[in-house]
C-alpha cells in the first residue's frame, strides 16, 4: 500500500461539519473529502439504495489511494458500513479500513448523562436502522435510548433556511415529540451531519441543564486515538496538510453552500463516479 490521505465521504454537503472537527485535531494530515451531492439526500432512501451508492463512493476513495475512509454520513454509517466492512472490503483492499460515526459516538454517549436517559435525533434512515439502539445497547446496558426522526431538518439546512423563522416550527415539532417519549432525558445526540447548523435553535428549545453533543466533537478525537492504536494504517495517512474537496455535483454550487458546514471557504472538484 502506498501512503495517501484520509478518505470523508457523505452524501453531501454535512460530512464537512465533521471534517471541520477531525482537521482540528490532525491539522497536519491530508484529507479528500467526497460529497454526492448529486444523490443526495440519502436519509429517506432503501437500504439497497444507500448501500449501493455508498459502496460507488468508497470505490472511488479507494482508487484515489485513500487507506482509511470515514463515513461521515450517519445515514450510510446505519445502512451500509456494516456490509461494505464485511462483505466488500476483503475483495477489494483488505489492508485499508472504513470507519463510521456511530460507533465511536455509541462508545462515549453514557459519559454524559446522568438520568440514563438519552435522546437520538437522526434521518428517518439512521432510525429506522436501529444502529444506535444496538450499538448504544452494546457499550452501555443500562441506557435507555429515544429516537426520533426530523426528516424536514435536511431540507431545511439544504436550503439555507437553518436561521429562518420558517424552520422553528419543525424545530419544536420534532423536539417535542422525542421528549414526549420521556421527560428525563438529559443528554441530546445529533445523529446527522447538518444538525449542527440548527444547533442554535435547538438549544432555546430544550430544558436548561440538558447536554447537546455534537458529533463531530466526538468523532475527531476517536479518530486521533484510532490512528495512535493502528500505525498499520496511520503509517500510510499523508501528512502534507491537503485538503482536497470532490463533489459529484456542480461545484459553484458546493463551493457556495459549503462555507455553512465547514466554516470557511472552499474550492471543490467535480468527480464522475
Ligand atoms: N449526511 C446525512 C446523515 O448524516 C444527512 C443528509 C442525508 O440525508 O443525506 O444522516
Amino acid at each position: 500500500m502506498e501512503q495517501g490521505p484520509i478518505g470523508i465521504f457523505d452524501s453531501g454537503y454535512g460530512g464537512l461539519t465533521v471534517l471541520r472537527e477531525i482537521v482540528k485535531v490532525l491539522p497536519h494530515h491530508d484529507f479528500l473529502y467526497l460529497g454526492d451531492n448529486a444523490r443526495t439526500p440519502y436519509g429517506n432512501r432503501s437500504f439497497k439504495t444507500i448501500y449501493e451508492y455508498t459502496l460507488e463512493s468508497v470505490k472511488y476513495l479507494l482508487n484515489e489511494g485513500c487507506p482509511l475512509i470515514i463515513l461521515a454520513c450517519n445515514t450510510a454509517s446505519a445502512k451500509a458500513l456494516r456490509t461494505i466492512q464485511q462483505r466488500d472490503l476483503p475483495g477489494l483492499a483488505p489492508d485499508r479500513r472504513v470507519l463510521g460515526v456511530i460507533r465511536p459516538t455509541a462508545e462515549v454517549i453514557g459519559q454524559y448523562s446522568q438520568t440514563g436517559h438519552v435522546g437520538v435525533l437522526g434521518t428517518s434512515g439512521t432510525v429506522n436502522s436501529e444502529s444506535y439502539l444496538l450499538e448504544i445497547k452494546k457499550q452501555s446496558p443500562e441506557l435507555k435510548v429515544f429516537q426520533q426522526a426530523c426528516p424536514m431538518w435536511v431540507p431545511l439546512v439544504e436550503n439555507g433556511e437553518h436561521d429562518s423563522e420558517g424552520a422553528d416550527y419543525f424545530v419544536e415539532k420534532y423536539l417535542r415529540e422525542l421528549f414526549s417519549q420521556s421527560e428525563k432525558i438529559d443528554t441530546l445526540l445529533l445523529a446527522c451531519t447538518h444538525y449542527p447548523l440548527l444547533i442554535k435553535k435547538i438549544m432555546t428549545r430544550i430544558p436548561a441543564g440538558i447536554t447537546v453533543l455534537n458529533q463531530g466533537e466526538i468523532v475527531a478525537p476517536s479518530l486521533e486515538d484510532y490512528l495512535n492504536r493502528h500505525p498499520e494504517i496511520s503509517d500510510f495517512c499523508l501528512k502534507n496538510h491537503q485538503l482536497r474537496f470532490l463533489t459529484t455535483d456542480e461545484t459553484e454550487n458546493f463551493n457556495k453552500k459549503a462555507k455553512a458546514f465547514f466554516g470557511q471557504s472552499i474550492l471543490s472538484e467535480f468527480v464522475h463516479l
